[in-house]
Protein backbone atom coordinates (compact mmCIF):
# COMPACT_ATOMS: atom_id res chain seq x y z
CA UNK A 1 0.00 0.00 0.00
CA UNK A 2 0.81 3.24 -0.58
CA UNK A 3 0.03 6.70 0.85
CA UNK A 4 -0.80 9.32 -2.40
CA UNK A 5 -1.82 11.97 -0.65
CA UNK A 6 -3.16 13.41 3.01
CA UNK A 7 -5.06 15.80 4.51
CA UNK A 8 -6.89 17.45 7.43
CA UNK A 9 -9.48 19.71 8.79
CA UNK A 10 -10.28 20.98 12.16
CA UNK A 11 -12.90 23.55 13.28
CA UNK A 12 -11.70 27.06 13.68
CA UNK A 13 -13.16 26.95 17.31
CA UNK A 14 -10.88 26.54 20.55
CA UNK A 15 -11.53 25.50 23.71
CA UNK A 16 -8.56 26.33 26.00
CA UNK A 17 -7.18 24.52 29.66
CA UNK A 18 -8.36 27.66 30.97
CA UNK A 19 -11.68 27.65 29.43
CA UNK A 20 -12.35 24.64 30.89
CA UNK A 21 -11.12 25.50 34.01
CA UNK A 22 -14.22 28.25 34.12
CA UNK A 23 -17.00 25.57 33.30
CA UNK A 24 -15.65 22.01 35.79
CA UNK A 25 -13.24 22.26 38.60
CA UNK A 26 -9.98 21.96 36.45
CA UNK A 27 -7.13 24.05 35.89
CA UNK A 28 -4.81 24.26 33.16
CA UNK A 29 -1.98 22.65 35.44
CA UNK A 30 -3.85 19.59 35.91
CA UNK A 31 -4.86 19.19 32.48
CA UNK A 32 -1.54 19.74 31.38
CA UNK A 33 0.75 17.42 33.57
CA UNK A 34 -1.85 14.04 33.53
CA UNK A 35 -2.33 14.34 29.80
CA UNK A 36 -0.34 17.01 27.93
CA UNK A 37 -3.52 18.54 26.51
CA UNK A 38 -3.82 22.68 25.73
CA UNK A 39 -6.12 23.26 23.71
CA UNK A 40 -9.02 21.07 21.50
CA UNK A 41 -10.70 22.27 17.94
CA UNK A 42 -14.61 22.10 18.14
CA UNK A 43 -17.14 22.22 15.90
CA UNK A 44 -18.97 25.36 15.27
CA UNK A 45 -23.18 24.27 15.06
CA UNK A 46 -22.64 23.81 11.22
CA UNK A 47 -20.19 22.13 11.38
CA UNK A 48 -20.64 18.37 11.23
CA UNK A 49 -18.63 15.06 10.55
CA UNK A 50 -19.77 15.20 7.05
CA UNK A 51 -18.41 19.09 6.90
CA UNK A 52 -15.41 17.94 8.38
CA UNK A 53 -14.51 14.71 6.23
CA UNK A 54 -15.43 16.33 3.19
CA UNK A 55 -12.30 19.43 3.79
CA UNK A 56 -10.09 16.68 4.83
CA UNK A 57 -10.72 14.51 2.07
CA UNK A 58 -10.68 17.32 -0.59
CA UNK A 59 -7.07 17.97 0.50
CA UNK A 60 -6.04 14.41 0.34
CA UNK A 61 -7.47 14.40 -2.79
CA UNK A 62 -5.75 17.11 -4.25
CA UNK A 63 -2.54 16.01 -2.89
CA UNK A 64 -2.83 12.73 -4.57
CA UNK A 65 -4.10 14.30 -7.94
CA UNK A 66 -5.48 11.51 -8.97
CA UNK A 67 -8.34 11.10 -11.45
CA UNK A 68 -11.83 10.58 -9.48
CA UNK A 69 -12.40 7.46 -11.90
CA UNK A 70 -9.61 5.89 -9.70
CA UNK A 71 -11.14 5.37 -6.61
CA UNK A 72 -12.62 2.35 -6.16
CA UNK A 73 -13.55 2.15 -2.32
CA UNK A 74 -14.15 4.72 0.12
CA UNK A 75 -14.31 3.97 4.37
CA UNK A 76 -15.20 6.19 6.56
CA UNK A 77 -14.44 5.65 10.30
CA UNK A 78 -16.58 7.47 12.91
CA UNK A 79 -18.56 7.33 16.05
CA UNK A 80 -20.48 11.05 15.29
CA UNK A 81 -21.81 10.82 12.43
CA UNK A 82 -25.18 12.68 12.68
CA UNK A 83 -27.00 10.31 10.89
CA UNK A 84 -27.19 6.06 11.02
CA UNK A 85 -28.05 6.35 7.50
CA UNK A 86 -26.78 7.54 5.04
CA UNK A 87 -23.15 6.53 5.66
CA UNK A 88 -20.65 9.14 5.62
CA UNK A 89 -18.90 7.30 3.07
CA UNK A 90 -21.73 7.44 0.95
CA UNK A 91 -22.09 11.61 1.75
CA UNK A 92 -19.02 11.87 0.74
CA UNK A 93 -19.33 9.95 -2.80
CA UNK A 94 -22.03 12.15 -3.46
CA UNK A 95 -20.74 15.47 -2.55
CA UNK A 96 -17.24 14.93 -3.73
CA UNK A 97 -18.44 13.58 -6.89
CA UNK A 98 -16.98 10.23 -6.77
CA UNK A 99 -17.30 7.68 -9.28
CA UNK A 100 -21.22 5.48 -8.71
CA UNK A 101 -19.32 2.12 -9.48
CA UNK A 102 -17.53 1.60 -6.09
CA UNK A 103 -17.94 0.48 -2.74
CA UNK A 104 -18.56 3.07 0.21
CA UNK A 105 -19.24 2.32 3.66
CA UNK A 106 -18.42 4.02 7.59
CA UNK A 107 -16.80 1.46 10.10
CA UNK A 108 -17.09 1.55 13.75
CA UNK A 109 -13.80 0.60 15.54
CA UNK A 110 -13.79 3.96 18.41
CA UNK A 111 -10.23 5.17 17.79
CA UNK A 112 -8.51 2.15 16.16
CA UNK A 113 -11.10 3.20 12.93
CA UNK A 114 -8.73 4.50 10.78
CA UNK A 115 -6.31 2.01 10.84
CA UNK A 116 -8.93 -0.75 10.59
CA UNK A 117 -10.20 1.21 7.54
CA UNK A 118 -6.49 1.04 5.87
CA UNK A 119 -6.08 -2.57 6.90
CA UNK A 120 -9.17 -3.57 5.11
CA UNK A 121 -9.11 -1.34 1.50
CA UNK A 122 -4.99 -2.33 1.61
CA UNK A 123 -6.21 -5.85 1.32
CA UNK A 124 -9.32 -5.32 -0.81
CA UNK A 125 -7.39 -2.95 -3.41
CA UNK A 126 -6.52 -4.90 -6.89
CA UNK A 127 -3.19 -3.53 -8.97
CA UNK A 128 -3.88 0.30 -10.06
CA UNK A 129 -7.11 0.50 -7.70
CA UNK A 130 -7.37 3.87 -5.10
CA UNK A 131 -9.15 4.46 -1.95
CA UNK A 132 -10.52 7.02 0.00
CA UNK A 133 -9.95 6.56 3.61
CA UNK A 134 -11.12 9.00 6.36
CA UNK A 135 -11.68 9.45 10.19
CA UNK A 136 -13.71 12.14 11.07
CA UNK A 137 -15.42 13.08 14.94
CA UNK A 138 -17.45 15.40 16.58
CA UNK A 139 -16.51 14.13 19.77
CA UNK A 140 -18.13 17.94 21.87
CA UNK A 141 -21.09 16.73 21.16
CA UNK A 142 -20.80 13.54 22.65
CA UNK A 143 -18.93 14.84 25.63
CA UNK A 144 -20.41 15.75 29.15
CA UNK A 145 -18.94 19.13 30.28
CA UNK A 146 -20.09 18.09 33.20
CA UNK A 147 -17.84 15.52 34.02
CA UNK A 148 -14.11 16.58 34.65
CA UNK A 149 -12.61 13.35 34.19
CA UNK A 150 -13.69 12.95 30.33
CA UNK A 151 -14.55 16.63 28.80
CA UNK A 152 -10.45 17.91 29.07
CA UNK A 153 -9.88 15.11 26.91
CA UNK A 154 -11.55 15.16 23.51
CA UNK A 155 -11.64 17.19 20.57
CA UNK A 156 -13.19 17.77 16.93
CA UNK A 157 -11.44 16.99 13.40
CA UNK A 158 -11.16 15.16 10.09
CA UNK A 159 -8.09 13.64 8.65
CA UNK A 160 -8.09 11.60 5.47
CA UNK A 161 -5.85 9.93 2.89
CA UNK A 162 -5.24 8.79 -0.44
CA UNK A 163 -3.95 5.15 -0.73
CA UNK A 164 -3.30 2.89 -4.35
CA UNK A 165 -2.35 -0.60 -4.36
CA UNK A 166 1.27 -1.55 -4.46
CA UNK A 167 3.19 -4.79 -4.61
CA UNK A 168 4.96 -4.19 -1.40
CA UNK A 169 2.90 -6.05 1.35
CA UNK A 170 1.58 -4.30 4.11
CA UNK A 171 2.61 -5.84 7.96
CA UNK A 172 -0.52 -5.17 10.19
CA UNK A 173 -1.90 -6.70 13.00
CA UNK A 174 -5.38 -5.71 15.25
CA UNK A 175 -6.38 -7.17 18.41
CA UNK A 176 -10.30 -6.91 19.67
CA UNK A 177 -11.54 -7.83 23.31
CA UNK A 178 -14.65 -7.46 23.55
CA UNK A 179 -15.33 -5.38 26.68
CA UNK A 180 -17.93 -2.34 27.24
CA UNK A 181 -17.04 -1.59 31.27
CA UNK A 182 -14.12 0.41 30.63
CA UNK A 183 -14.80 2.66 27.56
CA UNK A 184 -18.60 3.26 26.50
CA UNK A 185 -20.55 5.61 24.65
CA UNK A 186 -24.25 6.23 24.26
CA UNK A 187 -25.43 9.74 24.54
CA UNK A 188 -22.16 10.36 26.16
CA UNK A 189 -18.41 9.03 26.69
CA UNK A 190 -17.91 7.23 29.62
CA UNK A 191 -14.80 5.60 30.44
CA UNK A 192 -12.51 4.29 33.46
CA UNK A 193 -9.64 6.14 32.79
CA UNK A 194 -6.97 4.27 34.73
CA UNK A 195 -8.31 0.86 33.49
CA UNK A 196 -8.09 2.66 29.87
CA UNK A 197 -4.83 4.22 30.57
CA UNK A 198 -3.11 0.84 31.60
CA UNK A 199 -4.72 -0.76 28.77
CA UNK A 200 -3.86 1.67 26.30
CA UNK A 201 -0.39 1.74 27.15
CA UNK A 202 0.05 -2.48 27.39
CA UNK A 203 -1.49 -2.72 23.67
CA UNK A 204 0.24 -0.05 21.85
CA UNK A 205 3.47 -1.31 23.23
CA UNK A 206 2.28 -4.86 22.14
CA UNK A 207 1.51 -3.66 18.97
CA UNK A 208 4.05 -1.64 18.18
CA UNK A 209 6.57 -4.04 19.20
CA UNK A 210 4.65 -7.05 17.14
CA UNK A 211 3.75 -5.49 14.11
CA UNK A 212 7.90 -4.18 13.81
CA UNK A 213 9.02 -8.00 14.14
CA UNK A 214 6.07 -8.67 11.92
CA UNK A 215 8.08 -6.39 9.15
CA UNK A 216 10.97 -8.24 9.70
CA UNK A 217 12.60 -4.73 11.59
CA UNK A 218 14.33 -3.75 14.50
CA UNK A 219 12.26 -0.98 17.12
CA UNK A 220 15.73 0.79 15.82
CA UNK A 221 15.00 1.07 12.25
CA UNK A 222 11.77 2.71 12.68
CA UNK A 223 12.29 6.10 11.58
CA UNK A 224 8.80 7.62 12.88
CA UNK A 225 5.84 6.10 14.86
CA UNK A 226 2.55 7.95 14.57
CA UNK A 227 0.14 6.87 17.30
CA UNK A 228 -3.58 7.19 18.28
CA UNK A 229 -3.48 10.71 20.67
CA UNK A 230 -4.55 10.18 23.71
CA UNK A 231 -2.29 11.45 26.17
CA UNK A 232 1.18 12.71 26.54
CA UNK A 233 2.07 10.02 29.29
CA UNK A 234 0.58 6.95 27.47
CA UNK A 235 3.26 7.88 24.40
CA UNK A 236 5.85 8.73 26.90
CA UNK A 237 5.41 4.91 29.13
CA UNK A 238 5.32 3.63 25.68
CA UNK A 239 8.06 5.13 24.33
CA UNK A 240 10.09 4.46 27.88
CA UNK A 241 9.09 0.47 27.46
CA UNK A 242 10.27 -0.27 23.82
CA UNK A 243 13.15 1.71 24.55
CA UNK A 244 12.02 3.85 21.54
CA UNK A 245 13.18 7.88 21.98
CA UNK A 246 10.28 9.85 22.03
CA UNK A 247 11.54 12.25 19.51
CA UNK A 248 10.43 9.29 16.99
CA UNK A 249 6.63 9.51 17.91
CA UNK A 250 4.89 12.49 16.08
CA UNK A 251 2.89 14.11 19.02
CA UNK A 252 -0.16 16.83 18.24
CA UNK A 253 -2.12 16.28 20.73
CA UNK A 254 -1.44 19.76 22.99
CA UNK A 255 -3.61 21.29 20.12
CA UNK A 256 -5.74 18.55 18.99
CA UNK A 257 -6.85 16.28 22.19
CA UNK A 258 -7.99 13.29 21.44
CA UNK A 259 -9.76 13.37 18.05
CA UNK A 260 -10.94 9.52 18.35
CA UNK A 261 -11.01 8.08 14.42
CA UNK A 262 -9.19 11.25 13.25
CA UNK A 263 -6.35 11.15 15.67
CA UNK A 264 -4.14 9.18 13.16
CA UNK A 265 -5.13 10.89 10.06
CA UNK A 266 -4.78 14.01 11.12
CA UNK A 267 -1.04 13.61 12.83
CA UNK A 268 -0.56 11.84 10.02
CA UNK A 269 -1.37 14.89 7.61
CA UNK A 270 0.58 17.15 10.05
CA UNK A 271 3.80 15.19 9.70
CA UNK A 272 3.44 14.95 5.86
CA UNK A 273 2.96 18.76 6.02
CA UNK A 274 5.74 19.63 8.41
CA UNK A 275 8.19 17.47 5.89
CA UNK A 276 9.17 14.70 8.25
CA UNK A 277 8.24 11.82 5.92
CA UNK A 278 11.00 11.02 3.22
CA UNK A 279 11.08 8.38 0.86
CA UNK A 280 12.09 4.42 2.29
CA UNK A 281 11.41 5.84 5.85
CA UNK A 282 10.26 2.98 8.31
CA UNK A 283 6.97 4.45 9.53
CA UNK A 284 4.23 3.04 11.72
CA UNK A 285 0.75 3.79 12.18
CA UNK A 286 -0.72 3.09 15.83
CA UNK A 287 -4.49 3.40 17.71
CA UNK A 288 -6.22 1.74 20.35
CA UNK A 289 -9.33 2.41 21.78
CA UNK A 290 -13.22 1.63 22.72
CA UNK A 291 -14.01 -2.11 21.45
CA UNK A 292 -11.41 -2.59 22.92
CA UNK A 293 -9.63 -2.29 19.89
CA UNK A 294 -5.84 -2.32 18.17
CA UNK A 295 -4.15 -1.83 15.34
CA UNK A 296 -0.54 -1.25 13.97
CA UNK A 297 0.94 -0.98 10.44
CA UNK A 298 4.37 -0.95 9.66
CA UNK A 299 5.15 0.64 5.97
CA UNK A 300 7.67 2.32 4.14
CA UNK A 301 7.02 5.38 3.06
CA UNK A 302 7.36 6.17 -0.81
N1 LIG B 1 -9.06 18.11 36.79
C1 LIG B 1 -8.70 17.97 38.08
N2 LIG B 1 -8.80 16.82 38.74
C2 LIG B 1 -9.28 15.76 38.08
C3 LIG B 1 -9.68 15.83 36.74
C4 LIG B 1 -9.55 17.06 36.09
N3 LIG B 1 -9.89 17.25 34.81
N4 LIG B 1 -10.09 14.60 36.34
C5 LIG B 1 -9.98 13.79 37.40
N5 LIG B 1 -9.48 14.49 38.45
C6 LIG B 1 -9.19 14.03 39.78
C7 LIG B 1 -9.96 12.76 40.17
O1 LIG B 1 -11.24 13.10 40.62
C8 LIG B 1 -9.07 12.23 41.27
O2 LIG B 1 -9.34 12.95 42.45
P1 LIG B 1 -9.34 12.18 43.86
O3 LIG B 1 -7.93 11.64 44.03
O4 LIG B 1 -9.72 13.26 44.82
O5 LIG B 1 -10.35 11.09 43.73
C9 LIG B 1 -7.66 12.61 40.82
O6 LIG B 1 -7.83 13.66 39.85
C10 LIG B 1 -6.91 11.48 40.17
O7 LIG B 1 -7.79 10.86 39.24
P2 LIG B 1 -7.29 9.70 38.29
O8 LIG B 1 -8.45 9.22 37.48
O9 LIG B 1 -6.52 8.71 39.11
O10 LIG B 1 -6.26 10.53 37.38
P3 LIG B 1 -5.28 9.98 36.30
O11 LIG B 1 -3.91 10.37 36.62
O12 LIG B 1 -5.56 8.54 35.98
O13 LIG B 1 -5.71 10.87 35.03
C11 LIG B 1 -6.94 10.60 33.01
C12 LIG B 1 -7.01 10.78 34.52
C13 LIG B 1 -8.36 10.47 32.49
C14 LIG B 1 -6.28 11.82 32.42
C15 LIG B 1 -6.10 9.34 32.68
O14 LIG B 1 -6.56 8.25 33.45
C16 LIG B 1 -6.17 8.97 31.24
O15 LIG B 1 -5.71 9.69 30.38
N6 LIG B 1 -6.71 7.76 30.94
C17 LIG B 1 -6.79 7.31 29.57
C18 LIG B 1 -7.91 8.02 28.91
C19 LIG B 1 -7.91 7.82 27.43
O16 LIG B 1 -6.90 8.01 26.79
N7 LIG B 1 -9.07 7.47 26.87
C20 LIG B 1 -9.25 7.30 25.49
C21 LIG B 1 -8.52 6.10 25.00
S1 LIG B 1 -8.79 5.91 23.30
Amino acid sequence: MRILGTGSAAPKNVLTNQMLSTMVDTSDEWIVERTGIRTRHIAADDETALTMARDAATRALAAADIPASRIKLVICASVTNELRCPSLACSLQRDLGLPEEIMAFDINAACSGFIFALITASEFLKADDCALIVGSEVLSRITDYNDRSTCVLFGDGAGAAVIESSDEPLSWITTVKGDDQMLMIDDYIHMDGQAVFKFAVETLTRSIRSVTEKAGLTLAELDLIICHQANQRILASASKRLGVAMDRFFVNLAEHGNTSAASVPIALDEAVRAGLLHKDMRVILAGFGGGLTSGAIAMRWS
